[in-house]
């Protein structure tokens, strides 16, 4: 039993419970946007962030390294090339064994009976069997074919290397014949000979023709050696005109091999003897 007046437990209505179901949803729905709304505030906060550079491009591989320096794209303005000059003292004058060694009646060979290197048998036909030293005989032997495939004509060795002792024995012939003063002028005293030094040769015309006389410089094999034999490292040695320099009297036929580029340079000088060429005291005659 109840007291009167007093209210009963309430019993929950139907509109209760439709109250309780809507604030329930009222309470999801609300969770729901909040979800939404803080998801939307970090992506909004992703978005606004400094984005990193993205990684630098890997190079294509190149068929050659890469160069420290960028290759430049202006033409560079090319530097002149500096003119070559020839080197006088590339080789010694003094010493018999090179190939620039000027012998003359002031510059005897030292030792006087000095006796040459690698001396070979020269195949070019000849009157007396020549040897010379290598390299020379090599520039004769190319010489002497180019002269012939040019010319369809032939020239031969006379006289090549002679050694001090036959040295003897020709100037000894020239002074039989002439007396030491003329010997003088066309042979040299044993030990002052270039022949001694397997760098000279005396050349003739084959069939001889002016064989060891002036006139040889007028034959056709004469007037081609004059012009060209430069070009296999071939001097003219005792030139016309020039007796007061060499000591000697006009040879046409002796050449004396002294490499290409001594030979060509007094060429482009326009130098015809090596005592002028190297500075040297003209030679007329001996000391003493
Ligand atoms: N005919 C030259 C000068 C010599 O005898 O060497
Ligand atoms: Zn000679």
């Amino acid at each position: 039993m109840t007291s009167p007046g007093a209210e009963p437990d309430p019993l929950p209505s139907r509109r209760d419970a439709r109250m309780r179901v809507t604030r329930r949803g009222r309470i999801v729905g609300a969770a729901a946007l909040a979800i939404v709304l803080v998801v939307a505030v970090v992506a909004v906060l992703v978005l606004l962030q400094p984005q990193p550079a993205p990684p630098a491009a890997t190079p294509e591989p190149t068929a050659s390294a890469p160069s420290a320096t960028p290759t430049p794209t202006a033409t560079p303005t090319p530097t002149p090339e500096p003119e070559e000059t020839f080197d006088m003292t590339r080789n010694s004058i003094d010493d018999p064994g090179s190939f620039w060694v000027v012998v003359d009646k002031l510059r005897p060979l030292e030792p006087r009976d000095y006796a040459a290197p690698d001396l070979v048998d020269v195949p070019v036909p000849y009157v007396y069997a020549p040897k010379l030293r290598k390299k020379a005989a090599d520039a004769v032997v190319a010489m002497f074919a180019a002269y012939e495939r040019e010319t369809g004509l032939r020239m031969q060795s006379q006289s090549a290397y002679r050694a001090y002792a036959t040295q003897v024995t020709t100037y000894n012939g020239w002074v039989s014949q002439l007396g030491q003063k003329g010997a003088d002028l066309t042979s040299a005293r044993p030990g002052y000979s270039e022949h001694q030094t397997g760098l000279a040769i005396d050349i003739s015309a084959l069939p001889a023709n002016c064989a060891l006389q002036a006139c040889f410089a007028d034959t056709p094999q004469g007037t081609w050696l004059a012009e060209n034999a430069w070009k296999w490292g071939f001097i003219l040695r005792y030139p016309e005109g020039k007796t007061s320099v060499t000591g000697y009297e006009f040879e046409p036929w002796h050449y004396r091999y002294v490499g290409k580029a001594l030979a060509a340079e007094m060429r482009e000088q326009g130098v015809e003897t090596m005592e002028e060429f190297f500075d040297l005291p003209a030679a007329a005659d001996y000391a003493g």
